[in-house]
């Protein structure tokens, strides 16, 4: 088995040891077995006076089998086996050459570092991405990257995870030389120029370690800033601490020190959690009816009607892909505004450095302002954004039937609306399908991709690859009023306003919502985004609320006295000028008083009633959302949360939480809420059955998923 993993063939006195394992060449056990037996092969052969270490197809290595991590407990903790192959790599006498293309990762890169010398193609990256996965590097990572990068430039690697291209690689003395043109023989001539010099190894080279006066305030501001933008995360943390270990102690000693927070770090519920996420990632593009071979439609131009919030930033979405577009507005001045914004959106970006002057114009070059549809009959696809209400995008719709071509993707941005009630205003109903990207569009990398009756799979296939070209994460999801996200988010926040109407503060709940890891609370998410949308939402579906069931009031009270959130500088919180928010006590008085008149009594509330009605009142959503077939997975509900609703990643999402937590604690809870608040508590049919069936929302699979 792993002579046909790892294969070595000969170039002249330069062995060429090849990693075949696709499609990442990850280092499962037989890959490393087979590492270790190319090794041992090359030390014996006489005729071999130094090796080149390459993978075969798209990349290097992407690092350890990250599926062989749930085999690791703590009865069977995993065996340092790889670390202690990698010391054999690099007490090899004869010189090893890792040539990298594509990714050296995680175990990858230390592969890579345990040879003696690498060298890489210009378009190669090396990172030790393990903290995304709620674990550390776990085969001297952290011990030789310092040695060879110097302690800042390895402590920002391992503790954020963000990959390095190959040219800043060899500024920091990850990699020794940037071969252009063929790899291999690149690496091969690297190799014959030093196979007689002695084989340097990384473990012995101290000099970039620094001082303990130069590391104490790198290690202080690696701490702080893993304790802000990676708040709750336990891996960051145990990252910096092992690049420290580094520094103060020697490497065997560094490295068991990593061995041992790599063992915690694995056998968290973080890193379980962070590894559902890492694949859920990858599922959420597989659609059982729509497969991999569907037809895609080509999609090289591009218009968008409605230069608002959402059109204006879902066209800078299709120029920054390269596509051209096309941007309608009714009149000069809304097109002046959209255009504006735009543009200020890209000068932001320059002046903070993330992209080049000369990128700003090349984009705005790719967007064409109109105020007609004149060129819409070339346009390959088309994403309407235009005001949310069912009769102006029925007209709009109408309107792209008679100028677009036959076969044009007629896509809605639309936030509520049945999608197949859109269709009916098109004499093509299949061609259109629901895109729903979140706001900021240009930034939120979610995109619910909404599958109406009679949409085809092309479409689907097409918009499902073109997330994908987009930078964004596309979710396919069933027509039904909110679709996934926004459904589950009614119950949310529903709950947080009960909370506030029963006595809770406004600060206690956010902060109650944040701790628990929440990007924001969801009050505070309430005033960002504007309470009038879900007033008007509310207002134009009042007639479906059944009859008798409590309903929350105060945000609608807010709204009727004008107090839309951030942007009427008021709403729950009040702003100044800069948008920082600070309490209201009139609102605090106001609420009281509504409460009374409400006759809802008021108490104390714990920080975990708070937590547990607001994450459960999602989690009982979603279940109905499954069971109902509008989501594929619960996986995929998961996703949803994490790219468009600022759920901790480190937990997984909601239906992963509910599931870890165990569906018997949650289904109970659940019970006691619904005895206590009444119907809107009724538990979900599918959690009471698989409460009963002893199984998880993983577990589950709808028959029809995403309304197929
Ligand atoms: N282990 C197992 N499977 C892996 C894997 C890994 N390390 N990396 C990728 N895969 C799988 C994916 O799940 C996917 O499977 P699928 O086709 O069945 O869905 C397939 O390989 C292709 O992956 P992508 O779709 O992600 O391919 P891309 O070309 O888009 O991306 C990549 C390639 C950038 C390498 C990306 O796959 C990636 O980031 N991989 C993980 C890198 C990583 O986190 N490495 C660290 C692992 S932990 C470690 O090494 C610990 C060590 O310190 C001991
Ligand atoms: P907006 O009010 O900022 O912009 C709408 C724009 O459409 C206005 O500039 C208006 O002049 C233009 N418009 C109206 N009729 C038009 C027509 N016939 N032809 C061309 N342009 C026309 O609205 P926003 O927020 O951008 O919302 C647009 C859509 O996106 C809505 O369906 C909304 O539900 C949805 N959405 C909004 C999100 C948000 O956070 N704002 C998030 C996700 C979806």
């Amino acid at each position: 088995m792993s002579d046909q993993l790892v294969q070595v063939s000969r170039e002249g006195q330069i062995a060429v040891i090849t990693i075949n394992n696709p499609p990442v060449n990850a280092l499962s056990t037989d890959v490393r077995e087979g590492i270790g037996e190319a090794i041992e092969n090359i030390v014996a052969d006489p005729q071999v006076k130094a090796a080149v270490l390459i993978g075969a197809g798209k990349t290097f290595v992407a690092g350890a089998d990250i599926k062989e991590f749930a085999k690791i407990t703590s009865e069977k903790p995993r065996e340092s086996r790889f670390l202690q192959m990698l010391l054999k790599l690099e007490d090899c006498r004869k010189p090893v050459v890792a040539a990298i293309h594509g990714g050296a990762f995680g175990g990858g890169l230390e592969l890579a570092m345990a040879a003696h010398y690498r060298v890489a193609s210009p378009t190669a990256q090396v990172g030790q991405p393990e903290v995304n996965l709620g674990i550390i590097p776990g085969a001297g990572g952290t011990q030789r990257l310092p040695r060879l990068a110097g302690v800042a430039k390895a402590v920002e690697m391992c503790a954020q995870g963000s990959p390095v291209k190959a040219e800043e690689a060899l500024r920091w003395g990850i990699v020794d030389q940037l071969i252009d043109g063929d790899l291999c023989a690149g690496a091969v001539a690297f190799a014959r120029q030093i196979a007689e010099k002695p084989a340097p190894k990384t473990r012995e080279r101290n000099e970039k370690l620094g001082t303990p006066e130069q590391n104490a305030p790198l290690f202080a501001a690696a701490r702080e800033n893993a304790r802000k933008r990676q708040r709750g995360m336990i891996a960051p943390p145990a990252a910096i601490d092992a690049v420290e270990a580094a520094t103060t102690m020697p490497f065997e000693e560094g490295c068991a020190f990593e061995q041992k927070r790599f063992l915690e770090c694995v056998l968290s519920e973080q890193s379980k959690a962070l590894i559902h996420v890492f694949f859920g990632e990858r599922e959420v593009a597989k659609i059982p009816d729509v497969p991999k071979e569907t037809d895609v439609i080509p999609v090289t131009t591009a218009a968008v009607v409605g230069a608002g919030t959402m059109g204006g930033g879902i066209a800078m979405v299709l120029a920054n892909a390269g596509i051209p577009v096309l941007l309608k507005e009714v009149d000069q001045p809304a097109l002046d505004r959209g255009l504006a914004n735009i543009r200020k959106n890209y000068a932001n970006s320059v002046s903070k450095g993330r992209i080049t002057q000369q990128f700003m114009d090349e984009r705005l070059a790719l967007i064409q302002p109109t105020l007609s549809f004149d060129g819409f009959s070339s346009v390959d696809m088309v994403v309407e954004a235009v005001f949310e209400g069912m009769q102006l995008k029925k007209q709009v719709f109408a309107e792209l039937d008679c100028v677009c071509k036959a076969g044009a993707i007629l896509a809605s941005n639309t936030s509520t609306l049945s999608i197949d009630e859109i269709a009916l205003a098109t004499s093509r109903s299949e061609s259109v399908i629901g895109t729903h990207f979140f706001s900021p569009a240009n930034v939120m990398r979610l995109l619910e991709i909404v599958r109406g009756r009679a949409t085809s799979k092309e479409v689907i296939a097409t918009c499902m690859q073109l997330s994908k070209k987009l930078g964004k994460l596309g979710v396919l999801v069933g027509n039904c009023l909110g679709f996934v996200g926004n459904r589950m988010f009614g119950p949310y926040r529903r709950e947080a306003q009960f909370l506030v109407e029963e006595g809770a503060s406004i600060e206690a709940v956010d902060k109650a919502l944040f701790d628990f890891g929440m990007a924001m609370g969801p009050l505070a998410t309430g005033d960002l985004a504007g309470l009038d949308v879900g007033w008007r939402i509310r207002r134009e579906y009042r007639h479906l609320q059944a009859p008798g069931v409590r309903q929350p009031f105060a945000e609608d009270k807010l709204c009727e006295m004008g107090q839309f959130g951030q942007k009427t500088g008021a709403g729950w919180y009040k702003y100044d000028e800069q948008r920082r928010a600070s309490s209201d006590p009139a609102v605090v008085v106001l609420l009281r008083e509504w409460s009374a008149q409400a006759g809802i009594p008021q108490r104390s509330i714990s920080s975990e009633e708070i937590v547990d009605r607001c994450i459960y009142a999602l989690v009982n959503e979603g279940a109905r959302i499954l069971e109902q077939g509008y989501a594929l997975r619960a996986t995929d509900i998961d996703i949803i949360y994490l790219y468009g609703y600022g759920f901790p990643s480190y937990r997984g999402g909601p239906m992963w939480y509910a599931d870890r937590l165990g569906l018997d604690k949650v289904y109970a809870r659940i019970c006691e809420f619904h005895r206590q608040f009444g119907a809107l508590w009724e538990p979900a049919p599918l959690l009471k059955q698989l409460v009963s069936e002893g199984k998880t929302f993983a577990e589950f699979h709808p028959e029809r998923g995403a309304a197929a």
